[in-house]
């Protein structure tokens, strides 16, 4: 008999919902929330009420695409946390009334380690990482160098101990007048720019750990000061920054995962979440020789449901299952 998991997934702004048949995906629905664009960034008052109108027809048609009924599936996978309270509320509480009213068991997934474990999904990449691995996921919540020795056995060796990556690129486009969420626009621009043109101190942070307010600050005080002798200096230097931006993003990366991979031995790098589709990452990761990347195929970089019930198949094969007593979790550690 085959195994249908469900999964759901609602951490930030977007709502999904995916159904894999023996951990292979069916359908991955996602709607993404296109109010937020207006307000420069995810207000999570209308993030939480945006879910609550998209969660029952994402998951209806994810359902129905699929060609299967409700009833054949095993196992729900939510998104327990980390992420927006108010957001969490509503695939949490979604899940664990569809389970009921299924019988079936409900499943409680970290989100985090989902951005990991995403590349278990058969068709994810050519080939599967072999444990151990360093893990790398990079988000706009998130920056974490992770230990990986097991699917379930992860532990955090680095991460940001102020602003995310992905936020530290959304925030400078905001600076620069770039759309919400700026780093694929970012990304865009760069292609176009020149890397050197402009430079942007790195920040000194010891070990793994990594640090991006001083950059962005740096930023914007470098932007204030050349608008100020030249107006239309975004305008006319927009690309050139974009390029020198998101180069010293990727230097301040590379850094880190170098010394990773020297003080673990570890020679396997997996990377997982919204910035790892970055081209200027994949570029440098891609060219060295020293340590093989694993990135994820694109719909499973930024946030999806396929990566939810991927975990939730394996926790069903470990018949590791929640209960209706645990719920949402804003800060939930990998
Ligand atoms: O994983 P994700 O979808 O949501 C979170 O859990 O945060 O990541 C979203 C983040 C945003 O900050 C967005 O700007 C960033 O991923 N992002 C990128 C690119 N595509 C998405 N950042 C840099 N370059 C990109 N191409
Ligand atoms: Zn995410």
């Amino acid at each position: 008999m085959p195994t249908y998991i469900l999964g759901i997934e609602s951490s930030c702004d977007d709502t999904s919902a995916s159904v894999l048949c023996d951990g292979k995906v069916l359908t991955n629905l996602v709607a993404n929330q296109e109010i937020h664009k207006s307000y420069g960034g995810v207000v999570p008052e209308l993030a939480s009420r945006a879910h609550q109108q998209n969660i029952i027809p994402v998951v209806n048609q994810a359902i129905s695409l699929a060609n299967i009924e409700k009833n054949q599936l095993n196992a729900i996978a939510y998104t327990r946390g980390p992420g927006l309270l108010g957001s969490l509320l509503v695939g949490s509480s979604f899940s664990k009334s569809l389970s009921m009213g299924l019988g079936i068991p409900i499943i409680e997934v970290n989100h985090m380690q989902a951005h990991l474990l995403a590349h278990f999904i058969e068709d994810c990449g050519e080939e599967k990482p072999k444990f151990p691995f360093i893990g790398v996921t990079i988000s706009g919540g998130h920056t974490q160098i992770v230990l990986v020795k097991d699917y379930f056995d992860m532990k955090i060796i680095g991460e940001t101990l102020d602003d995310a990556i992905g936020e530290t690129f959304d925030k400078c486009g905001k600076m620069i007048g770039l759309p919400y969420p700026a780093g694929p626009v970012i990304d865009k621009n760069s292609k176009l720019g020149d890397p050197k043109k402009f430079t942007f101190t790195k920040p000194k942070v010891a070990d793994l750990n990594f640090s991006f307010s001083g950059l962005k600050t740096g930023f914007l005080r470098f932007v204030e000061k050349a608008s100020k002798s030249k107006n239309d200096f975004i305008k006319s230097e927009l690309n050139n920054l974009c390029a020198s931006l998101q180069y010293t993003i990727v230097e301040i990366l590379f850094e880190k995962i170098n010394l990773a991979v020297d003080k673990t031995g570890i020679n396997r790098v997996v990377f997982g979440g919204g910035v790892s589709c970055n081209s200027g990452i994949i570029r440098k990761f891609q060219d060295q020789k020293n340590y093989k990347t694993f990135f994820p195929k694109f719909e499973y970089t930024t946030d999806n449901a396929a990566m939810i019930a991927m975990v939730g198949y394996l926790k069903y094969l470990n018949k590791d299952f929640s209960n209706l007593k645990k719920g949402a979790k804003s800060r939930y550690k990998i």
